[in-house]
């Protein structure tokens, strides 16, 4: 386990509860110390880390750190035989380039993406995407299944997991900012934010039906009969604008979301389902 950040350090103990013989590396090797208590080996240094073990887990910082590490004389050819799993965060081409550059010295790639916080590692209802050549994810299984217990295999076309990623990343940033300016509202009118957040994971399920619903209506290309048009969305988003104003909170959030619903309306795409927005996203309107 190379990379003992705060989610490189949940993926060591997850691995070590579950019973694997796990060596780890970090550049700062104090952080190392609880694993070390706890049964992990350090490793003296990263060639002697991915040594060690068949199978070599990444969580860096990013790929550039990623690379950094391995791509030293004492250290690439150490990789000859073995699976790198790249489990930092990166972009689809970054997960291509490394697969390139992984065979060429002759391991196994697999590139993953951990869509959980690192309180939430090893239980059974968190989830790892990954993506790569099947003999890599057969290889790997085993220990992933130990970090999350839904292990999504995306199959062979390698930037997957990372283009799915980023793309639930895009939607979790999304609703951060919102409830962010949620937070702002509640507080301006003397509401818990606690109570807010609470709320909201109670009807996660509901607002994940409206998501799922936005999805078949973009795959499908059928706007007409909405739900929610662009203009009913539009004018709560306008409200929520005019509520910052009376309240004298900011009002970036929202008047960055108006400013695309009144994009997509003056396209002429007011009566249709808010998924219409993507229109405006795709540049054609
Ligand atoms: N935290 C999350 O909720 C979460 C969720 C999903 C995915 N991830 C991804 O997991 C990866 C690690 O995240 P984290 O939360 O563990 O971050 P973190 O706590 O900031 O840890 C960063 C890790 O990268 C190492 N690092 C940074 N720059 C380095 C360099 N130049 N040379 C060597 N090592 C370097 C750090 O080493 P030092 O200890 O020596 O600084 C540390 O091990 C990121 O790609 C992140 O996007 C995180």
């Amino acid at each position: 386990m190379i990379g003992l950040g705060a989610m490189g350090s949940a993926l060591a103990r997850a691995l070590l509860r579950d019973g694997h013989r796990v060596t780890v590396w970090n550049r700062t090797s104090a952080r190392a110390d609880p694993l070390v208590r706890d049964g992990s080996v350090l490793a003296p240094s990263v060639a002697f880390a991915v040594a060690a073990s068949p199978i070599v887990i990444v969580c860096v910082a990013d790929y550039t750190v990623t690379h950094s590490l391995l791509e030293t004389q004492e250290v690439a050819p150490a990789l000859a035989g073995r699976v790198l799993v790249q489990l930092s965060t990166g972009t689809p081409q970054e997960a291509r380039d490394s697969e390139v550059w992984a065979r060429e010295r002759g391991a196994d790639y697999l590139d993953g993406a951990i869509q959980a916080t690192p309180s939430q590692v090893g239980r059974p209802d968190t989830t790892i995407f990954a993506s790569g050549a099947d003999a890599a994810f057969r290889r790997s299984e085993p220990l992933l299944t130990s970090l999350a217990g839904n292990v999504t295999y995306l199959g062979e076309s390698v930037g997957s997991a990372s283009a799915l990623d980023l793309a639930t990343l895009s939607y979790v940033f999304g609703a951060a900012l919102g409830f962010f300016h949620g937070a702002r509202i509640c507080e301006s009118e003397g509401l818990r934010v606690d109570a807010f957040g609470s709320m909201l994971a109670d009807i996660a399920p509901v607002i994940g039906e409206m998501i799922k619903h936005q999805g078949d209506v973009i795959q499908a290309g059928v706007y007409e009969s909405p739900q929610a048009s662009v203009s009913t969305c539009a004018g709560g988003v306008e409200r929520i604008v005019q509520h910052a104003r009376e309240a004298q909170i900011n009002a970036e959030v929202p008047t960055f979301a108006l400013g695309l619903f009144r994009k997509a309306m003056a396209a002429g795409h007011g009566a249709e389902e808010a998924a219409a927005l993507i229109k405006v996203l795709r540049g054609g309107a």
